[in-house]
């Protein structure tokens, strides 16, 4: 089954308005047209009014690094579905390991932003990853079965298709070291085959897993060539407009 990629820019906590303008004059010229992926943005929640009317009519989609799953109420500091729809925003991360690490979201709360997500028709880029001392432990599929089962706890085949699930081994995320083509290849097959054995093989076979930790322009088509990479989740490498559009067009 042919999957379209997605190749998504994650600039977590990087840019002001005036930053974000820039990049977008430069960007967009250079990925105009290019149709074969997908192509989103993923910018703090102050830069979505500057980036979404400036990527209207575009081929980039927009979306939040992080929602909450209430849909509205006294919960400081957060963002809801609701206002990111009302911006024009379509896409949310879900469940990064930033968020995982320094914001305590655990499983249960990636499955709630999940259900929030599907049932307001935003496009859910679910994050797994294993920490290296789990890798080390020889733990990496238990882990990435745990994270999987949890974030689609109550989700059925039916209301699945919209998610994206990103697999992010957190000891590659900006640290340079990537993993090999081989190991992101065994781990999307992991977690292709839990998905396939919580919601049948159909929406396993349809679903997009991207890969994200390190990835740059110099090693984004090795990465890509695995049958089972179907995108590309990239922070680091996503901050300038020429990086990233040599990564979109790999
Ligand atoms: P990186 O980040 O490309 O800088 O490793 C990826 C991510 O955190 O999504």
């Amino acid at each position: 089954m042919s999957r379209k990629a997605l190749i998504a820019a994650n600039w977590k906590m990087y840019k002001t308005p005036a930053e974000a303008q820039a990049f977008l004059d430069a960007f967009l010229p250079l990925v105009a047209g290019n149709s074969r992926d997908e192509i989103a943005l993923f910018p703090s929640p102050v830069l979505l009014a500057t980036v979404i009317p400036a990527c209207k009519g575009s081929n980039v989609a927009v979306g939040c690094q992080n929602i909450h799953f209430a849909e509205e109420g006294a919960y400081t500091g957060e963002t809801s579905i609701a206002q990111l729809k009302a911006v024009g925003g379509t896409h949310t991360l879900i469940g990064h390991s930033e968020r995982r690490q320094y914001f305590a979201e655990t499983d249960e709360i990636v499955n709630k932003k999940l259900h929030a997500a599907l049932k307001a028709g935003i496009v859910p880029v679910v994050c797994v990853g294993e920490v290296l001392a789990e890798r080390e432990a020889g733990k990496t599929a238990e882990v990435l079965k745990t994270q999987v089962a949890g974030a689609f706890a109550g989700v059925s085949a039916e209301i699945a298709a919209p998610i994206v699930l990103a697999y992010e081994p957190v000891w590659a995320i900006g640290t340079g070291k990537t993993a090999t083509p081989e190991m992101a290849d065994e781990a999307h097959k992991t977690i292709r085959a839990e998905v396939a054995r919580l919601l049948g093989d159909g929406i396993a076979a349809s679903m997009r897993i991207l890969y994200g930790g390190s990835v740059k322009p110099d090693n984004v088509s090795s990465l890509m060539a695995q049958p089972e990479i179907d995108g590309a989740l990239v922070g680091g490498a996503s901050l300038k407009a020429d990086s990233f559009a040599a990564i979109v067009k790999y």
